[in-house]
């Protein structure tokens, strides 16, 4: 599957068998966040894959979003690391939780070409997560990630419908800002 295939593969995934992923997978699609670009190369991301059944069970409750979070054998978690981009470092917006973003992006590309199915998380209880995790001051989660096997029936699999996507005109302009 070539990168443009993947990204009209992907649909976030609303439902996963139970069985584990297998270890090259998960060491693969890991690898592929690892190698993304980062601003000056300074890779502000660290992912905690939790697969533990009791620590899954707590960050199930921290989300409405719990039951997938439940049903996944895995859920990676990404952080961005905020000392990691000094603020003087220069750049229009602060970059730190972009690299992020476009880490989580090519990991979850990466398990769509290993046959996986991901879905993106935000909507959480963001003081849970951190005490479940022990996440420390100054570290941000920027996605929980609930990773594994699809079930096919769900409708999330399959070519990728444009599902109320904007139009090209609506989003891109040449030559100045045209709306
Ligand atoms: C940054 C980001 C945060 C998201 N947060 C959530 C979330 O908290 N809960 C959820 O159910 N889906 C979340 N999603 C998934 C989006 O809702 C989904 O990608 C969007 O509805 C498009 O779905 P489609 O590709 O099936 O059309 C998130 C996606 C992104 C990129």
């Amino acid at each position: 599957m070539d990168v443009v295939e993947a990204i009209r593969a992907y649909r976030p995934c609303l439902s996963y068998h139970p069985r584990p992923i297998a270890p090259e997978k998960l060491k693969s699609v890991l690898a592929a966040a690892r190698l993304a670009p980062s601003q000056r190369n300074l890779q502000p991301w660290r992912f905690v894959v939790v697969q533990d059944g009791e620590r899954k069970r707590l960050l199930a409750q921290a989300s409405p979003r719990g039951r997938l979070i439940a049903e996944a054998p895995a859920v990676i978690v990404a952080f961005s690391v905020e000392e990691d981009i000094p603020v003087t470092i220069g750049g229009y917006i602060s970059a730190y939780p972009l690299d992020v973003a476009v880490a989580v992006n090519d990991l979850q590309l990466a398990a769509t070409a290993e046959g996986l199915g991901t879905n993106w998380i935000i909507d959480f209880n963001e003081e849970k997560l951190r005490t479940v995790l022990r996440v420390p001051e100054g570290i941000h989660p920027i996605g929980v990630i609930p990773i594994g096997y699809p079930v096919e029936s769900n409708g999330t699999s399959g070519p990728k419908e444009e599902n109320g996507r904007k139009s090209p005109d609506e989003v891109v302009a040449y030559d100045e800002y045209a709306w």
